[in-house]
């Protein structure tokens, strides 16, 4: 049997990752700006992350929900203190995608409705609900097409408002930052106006932080520079830096039934350490701060770059909108100067390194894209 060949792939084998940096099986060391795709937060093998995980593995890896599980009672705890929802409570589940599923659920339970409104260029995940909210018709299959999604396009209130009047609607969901979009931001006073038609019409406003939460904005989440709190926010990726977890932060308005959400290995053992682990890194080396002060130094740097058409993006969630495709640029950097970066439609560079990166880092990337530009 062979792998299921649905990824295009690099012909790339990372074996073995150092903080910002992996290396492949001839020893090749390459810079990660890309973080397996905004997942790694702490750095790779971070050395408590390993030990934290490595103890807990030979403890105790599983045992179903049914139990108690000390490990995601602590977990809530930290978490709600280090994001500012410590009024919320936690749902975990194992991606991005189910966290989102489990969101849209609970909001249609809370409000008895069926319809869901999203925004042009939405990236919520691929299974049922979630890929029905997204916008690419390419990766929505018959089975998964229906009439209970509709989009409107990204920072038209005016839009949202004439679908929320209509009552029909139990959510609305937005991405912090839209990351497979292209590194398109609600502005922070849509992001207001939405929630106070959200508020007026009875909606639940679910915020996706997948892509844009655990620091990556320079805030906990992205929508908390525009100050607004939603009904529910959902996580993954770095949240425990590549093992699989995800969640969603519930407001204290919904009321929790035993049998409503359920999943077998959500919230399990290793899993919450991992977890943990992540957010004990955050405060013992200031991840936060580092995200803001890399964040900065960073788009400052690329203001100087030639053949840039537009500069997005938020801390280390940038977007390099080229005024040629980048697929040349892209290959060059990765094949020529050994750099992992990501990519967004034909044009945009996405920059998502780990969160722990450092002047050095930063220093080494600018100066192989001044190299990498100046020869395309
Ligand atoms: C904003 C956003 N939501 C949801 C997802 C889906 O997450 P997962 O792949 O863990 O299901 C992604 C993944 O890229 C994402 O960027």
């Amino acid at each position: 049997m062979l792998p299921f060949d649905v990824y295009p792939l690099w012909d790339v084998e990372p074996v073995r990752g150092e903080g910002c940096y992996l290396y492949d099986k001839n020893g090749v060391r390459y810079l990660d700006f890309y973080g397996g795709h905004a997942v790694i937060s702490v750095g790779h093998a971070h050395p408590h992350y390993v030990q934290r995980i490595t103890c807990q593995l030979s403890r105790l890896a599983f045992y179903s929900n049914a139990v108690q599980n000390s490990l995601q009672r602590q977990l809530a705890e930290r978490l709600g203190e280090v994001s500012g929802y410590p009024h919320f409570s936690l749902f975990l589940c194992n991606s991005g995608a189910e966290a989102n599923e489990n969101a849209i659920k609970l909001a249609s339970f809370g409000t008895g409705k069926k319809k869901a409104l999203a925004f042009s260029k939405a990236f919520h995940g691929r299974t049922s609900g979630a890929v029905a909210a997204t916008d690419n018709p390419r990766i929505v299959a018959p089975f998964n097409v229906t009439s209970n999604v509709e989009f409107v396009p990204l920072n038209d209130i005016e839009a949202v408002e004439v679908k929320l009047k209509t009552g029909e609607f139990c959510a609305v969901i937005i991405e912090g930052i839209q990351g497979v979009g292209g590194i398109l931001m609600p502005d922070d006073t849509f992001l207001q106006q939405l929630r106070a038609q959200c508020n007026r019409y009875g909606v639940c406003l679910i915020l996706d932080e997948i892509q844009s939460g655990y620091g990556r904005s320079g805030k906990f989440f992205a929508h908390q520079w525009s100050g607004i709190e939603p009904d529910i926010i959902t996580t993954a990726k770095g949240m425990a830096n590549g093992f699989p977890i995800g969640g969603a932060l519930i407001s204290p308005r919904f009321k929790a039934v035993h049998g409503m959400l359920g999943t077998t290995f959500g919230g399990n053992h290793l899993a919450c350490a991992a977890a943990l682990a992540v957010l004990e890194i955050f405060e013992s080396e200031h991840i936060l701060s580092n995200v803001a002060s890399m964040g900065t130094l960073l788009m400052s740097e690329l203001q100087q770059v030639s053949g840039v058409k537009e500069l997005r993006g938020r801390g280390l969630m940038v977007g390099i909108e080229m005024q040629k495709p980048m697929g040349e640029l892209r290959n060059k950097l990765l094949f020529e100067h050994k750099i992992f970066t990501g990519a967004a439609g034909t044009h945009v560079i996405r920059l998502l390194p780990p969160l722990c990166v450092g002047r050095q880092q930063v220093g080494e990337f600018m100066e192989a894209l001044h190299k990498a530009t100046e020869r395309l």
